[in-house]
């Protein structure tokens, strides 16, 4: 079986809502600095490119966690790969994602980062699956809003693989 990758959101689409969302954030957190922390590996293409174009002062984290015993669907208890380096007590902490599906790990995430104190705790996604959504999460910033379907590129693998694509493509497989 080989597969092919169609284009969802090309590389200009992405590039301009990102700014977009850039130019939200830099005016939401005005007067303070902001924290991202990315969940790796996916959110780290976003990341890089979000936190250019933030005109506030940034500081980065990178945490690494992956759902427990689920194979396609996260099962909603997380394990911790590679936690933050610092501690984020009293941090304007704004969470940066690939892609919100079922929702699980997010609610788990973030009800663990509510924990450590952090003076606030937001969320940003690049994408996001709602028809998919089974937990409660509530996303403050949306890159696009995604039906149903299986997509890469971006940082979003299929198999380790199309990460590095500067756009975001859904896989087609052919036999
Ligand atoms: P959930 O929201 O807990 O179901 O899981 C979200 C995670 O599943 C994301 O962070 C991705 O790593 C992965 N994921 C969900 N949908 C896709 C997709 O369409 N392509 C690639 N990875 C996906
Ligand atoms: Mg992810």
């Amino acid at each position: 079986m080989s597969e092919c990758i169609k284009v969802l959101l090309s590389e200009k689409d992405v590039d301009a809502r990102i700014s977009e969302l850039g130019r939200q954030i830099s005016e939401d957190y005005a007067g303070r600095q902001v924290h991202l922390i990315c969940v790796l590996k996916g959110g780290s293409f976003f990341m890089c490119e979000l936190a250019k174009r933030i005109t506030v002062p940034v500081s980065l984290d990178f945490m690494s966690v992956s759902s427990y015993g689920g194979n396609t669907e996260s099962s909603g208890e997380i394990l911790i790969k590679k936690d933050l380096d610092e501690s984020i007590a009293g941090k304007d902490v704004l969470v940066v994602e690939d892609i919100v599906d079922s929702g699980r790990t997010l609610s788990c995430l973030l009800k663990l980062l509510l924990e450590r104190k952090p003076s606030s705790l937001r969320l940003c996604t690049l994408l996001d699956k709602p028809e998919r959504r089974v937990t409660d999460v509530n996303v403050d910033y949306t890159g696009f809003r995604i039906p149903d379907t299986f997509v890469v590129g971006y940082g979003l693998d299929y198999d380790q693989k199309y990460r590095n694509l500067p756009y975001i493509g859904v896989v087609e497989f052919n036999d």
